[in-house]
């Protein structure tokens, strides 16, 4: 049994402003679709794909791939995430490319629907609109680190976005509240998300490792202790 498209809507943020009938117009134009593993769904500079995409189960990656072939990750996407949607509403090439990083199911809707669906219900534009602020807030944070931080800064400033976006606030003891970030990223896509090189995430990691601020046990990270940004020590890259 597949997930029900419109139970799937109803727990989705960008749907919440939405009421049951309205969600159900939604779910009549939306499809389900399985990726494999690693199978790419966006080229970036692509200009005749059409699809808005909604993730029900699994992870994406957004990214950019730069002229010596060296990719920047701009984001991991999870359940209730959507992405797709710039080219749909500008008419422009796709300005990223997303590959599943793991076995996904996503919700798939054809461009005429979507364009239909946000002139209809204008609660769903200005779910939008909030969303896209945030990631304007993320991408300037971004820009502001990379240009003004240290490596060590910037590999701290990767693993706080990672904290706020899928950390879970977790007890390790009696007495002691951690940040987990499950699932976390390889020491090459926490390169590529903070502009270095792998050997350098592994340096930063290790020290902030020594110094108790962080801890990785199995498959998650734990922030031990507030990570600060301004006060890192220089690190040659
Ligand atoms: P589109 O340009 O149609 O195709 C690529 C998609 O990647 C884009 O729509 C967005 O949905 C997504 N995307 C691009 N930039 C970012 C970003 N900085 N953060 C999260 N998602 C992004």
């Amino acid at each position: 049994m597949g997930i029900d498209i419109l139970d799937l809507l109803k727990g989705v943020d960008l749907f919440s402003r939405l009421s049951d009938g309205q969600l159900k117009v939604i779910a009549d134009v939306a499809q389900r679709r399985k990726y494999g593993k690693e199978e790419n769904i966006i080229h970036e500079d692509d200009n005749s794909s059409s699809t808005f995409f909604l993730i029900a189960t699994g992870e994406v990656k957004v990214y950019l791939s730069g002229s010596d072939g060296r990719e920047t990750i701009l984001a991991f996407l999870g359940p209730g995430d959507f992405f797709g949607e710039m080219s749909l509403i500008d008419g422009e090439p796709r300005s990223a490319s997303v590959k599943v990083t793991t076995t996904s199911e996503l919700v798939v809707i054809q461009r005429p629907d979507f364009i239909e669906k946000m002139r209809q219900f204008p609660d769903l534009a200005f779910s939008f609109l909030e969303e896209f602020s945030l990631r304007i807030r993320k991408a300037n944070r971004q820009i502001g680190s990379l240009s003004t931080l240290t490596v060590f800064g910037r590999i701290a400033g990767t693993l706080i976005n990672l904290a706020e976006e899928r950390g879970v606030r977790t007890h390790i003891s009696d007495d002691q509240m951690v940040t987990k970030i499950p699932n976390k990223p390889t020491q090459q896509q926490l390169a590529e998300m903070s502009g270095t090189t792998r050997e350098t995430v592994s340096r930063v990691l290790n020290s902030l490792k020594k110094k108790g601020v962080i801890a990785i046990v199995g498959k998650d990270i734990l922030i031990l202790e507030e990570l600060g940004l301004q006060d890192a020590p220089e690190i040659p890259e």
